[in-house]
């Protein structure tokens, strides 16, 4: 077989998939997801995807007690030898090897109209390191049939939103994706269509939903750790681009505070944290993921004041916590009542203070350094900054001065008032 792809190892299969660590902005932060394009005998696309999956696995230790464990697929060593266009007999197939001998594969179905995911396979190797002490060491493989509904023929499946499937002591989760299976002439197809979860994103009834139902229970709290980070978390640059224009800017710190029975603080560290989302006119979303599967959402919309002119806020904070600390649980969070971080349109907010961010009872989110521009970013930078008033010591120096001038002309006011009826009075008994 001709090395199609030469940066990978001599593939097994007919036809040539092709796997990118997909970088971003140069300047900020990089943003990398799994890419895999699977192609024929004729070099033609059969089935694309980019997507972020993560599993939680429950497994039984050697002392009869049972732990979690998290597997991501977040990292470079990923392969998909096995993946396959199918023929007439065998439906064609997106599978992944990463890590140590962990694998994962969909196959799909299509009528005249539609295609459909069919069976999910995830095989594990719980003598890969991660299943400290395990029972039994060996390969285990879970089979569950895809939940999602029927996708429109030549569209693209995107979704940002977290799903999950859960089988046996497996919780398999997928967000940010981006599939399209049956690819017609080898073209991904323009069109998409987009996950129900996403488009209910604008309706805040389904948001409220979300809010007040977080995955966690009270009675499972989040294991603590031992040593808490008081420090400060990193500062981090992000952005995101339209074409070769940055259309977003975020420089901030940012901290959780998960409030279980005991309260743990996680920090977000910028060198492992990628950034995906997307700018519009009236709003934009940021989204924030740390490789320990935490998900940040952040969007901001656009609103008109009385004296006519426009403002930006952020309207809306989304977080999911995946297995987030030693992978023993998972909590979606969010606020989308907002209306912090307001500014003029067309500059930037900037806020050096701490500041907290209330995004549920459970959780507030703390952010350090920050400076956020969603909408109207010239030339790559930051447009002036609007400094958020707990900044604004400098300010205060004006204003008290101001009071003392206003002040001291009302009493010479006053006193000329005086002075004048004293005259005026005097005058008037002569
Ligand atoms: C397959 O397509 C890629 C990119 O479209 C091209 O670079 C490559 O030469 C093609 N290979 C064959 C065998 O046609
Ligand atoms: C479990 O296995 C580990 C090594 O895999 C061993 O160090 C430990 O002593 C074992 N524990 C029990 C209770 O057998
Ligand atoms: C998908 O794969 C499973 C087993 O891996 C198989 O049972 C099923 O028939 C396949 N689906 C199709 C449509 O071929
Ligand atoms: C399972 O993991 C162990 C330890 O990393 C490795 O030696 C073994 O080859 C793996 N099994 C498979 C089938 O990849
Ligand atoms: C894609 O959308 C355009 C415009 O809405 C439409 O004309 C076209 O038929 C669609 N293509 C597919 C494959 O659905
Ligand atoms: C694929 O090519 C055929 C023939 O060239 C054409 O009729 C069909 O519309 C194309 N499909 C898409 C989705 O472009
Ligand atoms: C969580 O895992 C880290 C290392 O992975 C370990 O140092 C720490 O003790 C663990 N914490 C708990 C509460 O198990
Ligand atoms: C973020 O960007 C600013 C301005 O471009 C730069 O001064 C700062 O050093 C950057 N910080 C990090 C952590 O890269
Ligand atoms: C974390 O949240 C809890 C409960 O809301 C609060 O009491 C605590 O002060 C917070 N910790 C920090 C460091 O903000
Ligand atoms: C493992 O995860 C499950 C599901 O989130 C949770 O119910 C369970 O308490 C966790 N177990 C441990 C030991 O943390």
């Amino acid at each position: 077989m001709a090395p199609r792809c030469p940066w990978l190892r001599p593939l097994s299969l007919p036809g040539c998939c092709l796997l990118l660590l997909v970088l971003g902005s140069p300047r900020f932060f990089q943003s990398h997801a799994v890419e895999v394009d699977v192609k024929d005998h004729s070099n033609t696309t059969c089935i694309y995807a980019k997507w972020m999956m993560s599993f939680l696995i429950k497994y039984e230790t050697n002392s009869s007690e049972y732990k979690n464990a998290t597997l991501n697929l977040t990292s470079t060593n990923v392969t998909h030898d096995q993946s396959t266009c199918g023929d007439k007999i065998h439906a064609p197939l997106l599978a992944v090897q990463f890590g140590a001998g962990h694998s994962w594969s969909i196959n799909f179905t299509k009528t005249n109209e539609t295609y459909q995911g069919n069976i999910i396979s995830f095989t594990y190797n719980t003598s890969d390191a991660v299943f400290k002490d395990a029972k039994t060491k060996g390969l285990i493989t879970v089979v569950v049939k895809d939940t999602l509904p029927p996708v429109q023929l030549n569209t693209v499946y995107r979704c940002r939103h977290l799903d999950s499937i859960e089988v046996a002591n497996v919780s398999q989760f997928f967000w940010d994706v981006t599939l399209q299976a049956f690819v017609q002439n080898g073209t991904v197809s323009k069109n998409d269509s987009t996950c129900e979860a996403d488009r209910s994103t604008v309706a805040p009834t389904t948001v409220a939903n979300l809010t007040t139902a977080p995955i966690t229970t009270a009675s499972s709290p989040l294991p603590t750790t031992t040593s808490k980070p008081v420090e400060k978390p990193l500062t981090g640059n992000y952005s995101l681009k339209d074409g070769d224009k940055t259309c977003l800017l975020a420089t901030m710190g940012l901290q959780l505070n998960v409030s279980q029975e005991k309260p743990v603080l996680i920090n977000i560290n910028p060198k492992t944290t990628f950034v995906t989302g997307s700018c519009g006119n009236t709003s934009a979303t940021l989204r924030l993921n740390d490789s320990n599967s935490r998900l940040i959402d952040f969007t901001f919309a656009i609103k008109n004041t009385s004296a006519n002119t426009q403002r930006f806020y952020l309207k809306e904070v989304n977080i999911t916590l995946i297995g987030s600390i030693n992978g023993s649980e998972r909590l979606h969070a969010g606020n989308n009542n907002l209306s912090i971080w307001d500014t003029f349109l067309g500059s930037s907010y900037m806020c050096q203070k701490e500041q907290t961010v209330l995004v549920t009872e459970q959780l507030q989110m703390h952010t350090f350094d920050l400076r956020i521009q969603p909408f109207r970013v010239q030339d790559n930078k930051y447009s002036k900054a609007q400094e958020c008033s707990l900044d604004d010591d400098t300010i205060l120096i004006p204003i008290i001065v101001g009071a003392a001038l206003a002040g001291l002309i009302v009493i010479i006011v006053i006193a000329y008032i005086i002075g004048r009826r004293k005259t005026y009075a005097g005058y008037q008994t002569l």
